[in-house]
């Protein structure tokens, strides 16, 4: 991910890399970084040429990223999924001092799709069944995907549920009614795909999508590093970038 965001960093016109956060900066070789880049791991020194932080590494790195963004005043776009509570909380109270866009989808397509399930599942209401179904590459660790549980909570929250209650991933036994099924499958190097199926005894309604290349998630987080810039401190998703005036 990070390879991609300097990659289309580098053929925008109005940005500039200031640099690249690394343990290996051996390892950096694909993308093209302009002469003053700093490429290193003193993120003090990297911060203090730049504007903004985008953040894509995992879950242990990613706090002293945060750490880091507050001590120097800057915004952040961070789309590392995975993260524990603890994690989670760091990133909401670092919002009261920075403003910081965190999305576990940072395609602008989840974005949508998460307010069309909202208003599909308050709209036909609990006599639908939900089910969300997800698809993703071999190597991918965690399941339900970040995406799918961020599409079950838009669900529980449209329709007033606790979403740890409301949420059935369990291949040994069949959802309660009013529960939120996930069904997760594993094959090759699929993307990711999303669908959200809502239906009663007489009907269907499918709200899918589906990627066709991991660069939609960098090409996400640059636009919404150019939104951040300037913005007052608050956590913001990417329903905030597309939708805010
Ligand atoms: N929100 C979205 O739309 C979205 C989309 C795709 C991926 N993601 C998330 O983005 C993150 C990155 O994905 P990826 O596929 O690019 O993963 P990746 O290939 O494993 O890259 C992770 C990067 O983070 C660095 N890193 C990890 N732990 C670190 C630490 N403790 N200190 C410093 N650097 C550390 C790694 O450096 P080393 O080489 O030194 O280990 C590596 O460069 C994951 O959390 C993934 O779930 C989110």
């Amino acid at each position: 991910m990070g390879m991609s965001i300097a990659d289309i960093v580098a053929v925008s016109d109005d940005l500039t890399a200031a640099g690249v956060w690394t343990r290996h900066p051996d390892k950096v070789t694909s993308a093209p970084l302009p002469a003053s880049a700093y490429v290193g791991d003193d993120l003090a020194t990297l911060l203090a040429a730049s504007d903004v932080i985008i953040d894509f590494s995992l879950p242990a790195g990613t706090e002293r990223v945060v750490e880091a963004a507050v001590a120097a005043a800057l915004p952040l776009v961070s789309g590392v999924s995975g993260l524990s509570d603890d994690q989670a909380a760091q990133l909401k109270s670092a919002a009261d001092r920075i403003p910081i866009v965190y999305d576990r989808n940072m395609s602008q397509g989840v974005a949508v799709l998460a307010r069309l399930v909202a208003e599909a599942s308050k709209a036909l209401g609990p006599e639908f069944s939900i089910r969300i179904d997800e698809t993703h590459h071999v190597h991918k660790k965690d399941a339900p995907s970040g995406t799918a549980l961020k599409l079950g909570e838009a669900a529980a929250a449209a329709r007033g549920l606790d979403f740890k209650e409301a949420k059935h991933f369990d291949d040994e036994s069949s959802p309660l009614p009013g529960q939120i099924e996930f069904q997760v499958e594993r094959r090759g190097e699929v993307p990711g795909d999303h669908a959200v199926i809502l239906a009663n005894d007489s009907e269907r309604l499918t709200l899918s999508h589906s990627v066709q290349s991991r660069d939609v998630f960098a090409r996400g987080a640059v636009t919404a590093a150019r939104w951040i810039v300037g913005k007052p401190p608050g956590f913001y998703t990417m329903a905030d970038v597309l939708f805010a005036d």
